[in-house]
């Protein structure tokens, strides 16, 4: 094997044994570069006559040009692995199964709300919505509250700044509501038409500083508001009556008015509702407070209370809840927990 031969071969063995296009820069240095063995050859070559230079180059030129292209293709095959090792690290598994978004749902207490008013809207009950801040005319004063009314102490209302506080129930929207409704038909009634009836509910969140298995510091009330001119207990009854047969999907339950205070109703009451069959049954549960609406609070409407009586409620809608579903802790219904929510889906 001639000189050269022996270089192009120990070339294209440390070609082969580089692993890294770095290794194979390098290897390329030792034949190719400023003092690589076919350079210094080159370089020797100055030594030599005319004819001899031209033979000798010619090799020279031979052998390097056999360097390169292993060179070339030593490049293409690293490059090549490097290529193949990307793709393999970089691999999809199309196989596996995607990332599914569950699919949401009402939470339990808003499904209530939604049915409270669909039955009341189907009864002729507007839907009004209103502030959960609220200041004192709403909360307390329109509503026949005295100055020291216990309600209205630090212990049972969040007060907040510039004298406003979180209402303490959703009663502020009687007057919100009627006030509006009595402005809008004011001028029919100068005219000496009869108001049409004041009907609506308004549903919403409410706070009090309270928190046990059945009371959170927020919690959840719809209010209802009936007023005309011949509007009575008994409507009230029919009513409320109707809406617990509906909303339970059972007639077999009994309601009870029992006799109670509030300052905004006279005579007031608790209704009560007892189940005749099921886990519930023969206990009598506490749903909401009503009574016939205070002559003073009419007044307060901008009515006169000689012309215009009413009914007023206020129901729970987390106790609704609560024995619509069967549930024995209102804290589940805040903890957010998917388990418990996705019951009701
Ligand atoms: N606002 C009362 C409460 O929160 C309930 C109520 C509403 C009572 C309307 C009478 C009339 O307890």
């Amino acid at each position: 094997m001639t000189e050269l031969n022996a270089i192009v071969e120990s070339a294209k063995a440390a070609f082969g044994q580089a692993a890294t296009p770095a290794d194979l820069e390098n290897a390329k240095a030792q034949f190719l570069g400023k003092t690589g063995r076919i350079t210094e050859l080159m370089k020797g070559m100055a030594a030599l006559s005319v004819d001899e230079k031209k033979s000798r180059g010619a090799a020279i030129n031979l052998s390097k040009q056999s360097i390169e292209a292993a060179l070339t293709e030593r490049r293409a095959a690293l490059a090549q692995a490097e290529l193949d090792l990307q793709l393999k690290a970089e691999a999809l598994d199309v196989t596996l199964p995607g990332r599914k978004r569950g699919t949401g749902s009402l939470h339990p207490v808003s499904l209530s709300m939604e049915r409270i008013e669909q039955i009341f809207g189907s009864m002729g009950f507007d839907v009004a919505d209103g502030p959960e801040i609220e200041n004192d005319w709403y909360n307390f004063g329109a509503l026949n509250f005295p100055e020291d009314h216990p309600a209205r102490a630090m212990h049972d209302t969040f007060y907040v700044e510039g004298g406003k506080l979180l209402r303490t129930h959703t009663s502020p929207m009687q007057n919100r509501y009627a006030v509006q409704h009595v402005k809008k038909h004011k001028a029919a009634m100068s005219a000496g038409e009869t108001m049409p009836e004041i009907r609506v509910i308004a549903p919403g969140r409410t706070y009090r500083v309270d928190s046990d298995a059945t009371h959170s510091p927020m919690f959840h009330q719809v209010e209802g508001l009936w007023i005309g001119q011949n509007v009575s207990f008994k409507d009230l009854k029919v009513v409320f009556t109707d809406f617990c047969h509906t909303f339970f999907e059972t007639k077999d339950l009994e309601l009870r008015f029992r006799p109670s205070y509030f300052p905004f109703t006279e005579p007031s009451a608790e209704i009560d509702i007892q189940f005749q069959a099921g886990p519930l049954a023969g206990r009598w549960l506490e749903v909401a407070g009503s009574g016939q609406v205070h002559p003073r609070v009419v007044e307060n409407f901008g009515l006169d209370p000689e012309q215009y009586i009413g009914f007023a409620f206020g129901v729970g809608a987390d106790r609704l809840t609560m024995l619509r579903y069967g549930v024995n802790d209102l804290r589940l219904f805040f903890d957010g927990d998917v388990r418990f929510l996705s019951q009701f889906q």
